[in-house]
């Protein structure tokens, strides 16, 4: 192997893992409580965190991470709108915090991942722009109790995701379709929360360091599969409008830049259309048939790691603002594809780092096999494999937690080497 192979990365760079309340946690009472994934499963349980996020921490110190992003379940803080918070739920948030400051290890904490408090569903949700001061007022009590512990805030996770298949794609509760006025709407409500957010976390959250605060956008590529299509190019082009352009101008846009710091990007690929499908395994197309396509997916989607330059370069020239990956991961039970991927992904980001994008960050999605939302728990993108016939539901290191671990100890990917698991 000679040196050219090794991309290092900068000194202070943070190397973490991802995980979201709904899908780890387990016990938590909002709209995703009764609702059956795909295969028929629920996330009640999921990896029981709840109970477990001792060990689970202390996996992530084990494996040489030095950042942590996780949410902060709003309904387990506040049982009605303005209440106080609960101070049980808020002390175990309070632990996690501490347990990760005792290893060393950074937390970036999200403030809304694709569920809400029973009682903002049961006035239509998001839909609802009364949802705006009710959730600025659940981050004005949760900063300062936790200031002096966090200083990464993510307000919101893909609201792109969340807002088209709640109320376009129906994937989501509460599962509507076609619904576009409501999809606006609803991203028009979180990038106002976004903004309020943001000024209270900035002026109530400084504990010695100015706190950071961005959303995550999710990118997909939108592309037609024959580029002379004119219905796949169109109907590309009005998923491009919708999901990324729409979506990153309400948080973004004119005058809105003012209320991030930086811009949280999750990016896992494309999706291509073909006589108006779309060509993932995600809508139900086998990985195998894609291949005949000479498309290469995980579980979900396409894989684009080229895209990922396109991406970084274009949020930097445009908003000059830092960026952290707050999520990239591939769902497969194949192993060395999971290495190839993450080392591709890897080597793109350096690429684009080393053209002058400014990127602080990369979380791999996820540290554990979780319930991932209409699927339940089919996609496998854990770092740790859970076992969950057991009902103690062990959790067992994967060969990529081995691979990813001497990425984050070492600040640097080797590439094109000869694939080494398997
Ligand atoms: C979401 C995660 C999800 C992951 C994989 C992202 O869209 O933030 O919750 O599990 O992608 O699909």
């Amino acid at each position: 192997m000679t040196r050219e192979n090794i991309l290092q990365f900068p000194a202070g760079f943070l190397w973490g893992t991802a995980t979201s309340p709904t899908q780890v946690e387990g016990h938590i009472e909002n709209e995703w409580t009764h609702f059956t994934a795909q295969d028929g499963s629920n996330c009640r349980i999921a990896c029981d965190h709840y109970h477990r996020y001792p060990e689970d921490i202390e996996w992530i110190s084990k494996l040489g991470m030095n950042a942590y992003r996780f949410g902060i379940e709003w309904s387990r803080l506040q049982s009605a709108p303005f209440a106080a918070l609960n101070r049980n739920e808020l002390a175990r948030y309070v632990d996690i915090l501490d347990r990760l400051k005792a290893a060393g290890i950074t937390p970036m904490v999200v403030l809304h991942h694709f569920s809400n408090p029973p009682w903002i569903n049961a006035m239509g949700g998001w839909t609802n722009a009364a949802a705006i001061p009710a959730f600025v007022d659940f981050v004005s009590r949760l900063v300062p109790v936790l200031k002096d512990r966090v200083y990464l805030w993510n307000t919101f996770n893909e609201p792109d995701t969340y807002a088209c298949l709640a109320y376009l794609l129906g994937g989501f509760p509460p599962q509507r379709k076609w619904k576009l006025g409501l999809f606006r709407k609803v991203i028009g409500h979180m990038a106002r929360a976004h903004a309020q957010a943001s000024r209270i976390i900035r002026r109530d959250g400084n504990a010695g360091r100015e706190p950071e605060v961005g959303i995550a956008k999710n990118w997909t590529f939108f592309h037609a599969y024959k580029r002379y299509s004119p219905w796949d190019r169109l109907t590309a082009f009005a998923c491009h409008y919708t999901f990324n352009k729409f979506v990153l101008d309400a948080f973004l846009g004119a005058g809105r830049r003012q209320a991030s710091t930086f811009i949280g990007l999750n990016y896992y690929g494309r999706v291509r259309f073909h006589h108006f499908r779309t060509m993932i395994p995600a809508s139900g197309t086998p990985v195998k048939r894609l291949k005949d396509f000479g498309f290469v997916c995980d579980d979900m989607v396409e894989r684009y790691p080229a895209g990922m330059v396109k991406i970084l370069s274009y949020l930097h020239r445009r908003f000059r603002l830092p960026i952290f990956i707050t999520e990239h991961g591939a769902a497969s039970e194949d192993e060395n594809f999971r290495e190839r991927d993450l080392r591709e992904y890897l080597a793109a980001l350096h690429g684009a780092m080393a053209a002058g994008v400014d990127v602080r960050g990369f979380f791999y999605w996820s540290l554990l096999d979780n319930f991932e939302w209409q699927f339940g728990y089919a996609k496998k993108f854990g770092l740790l494999a859970v076992d969950f016939a057991d009902e103690k539901l062990p959790r067992t290191m994967k060969p990529l937690a081995d691979v990813y671990s001497r990425i984050c100890r070492t600040s640097s990917v080797q590439t094109g080497e000869k694939v080494l698991i398997g």
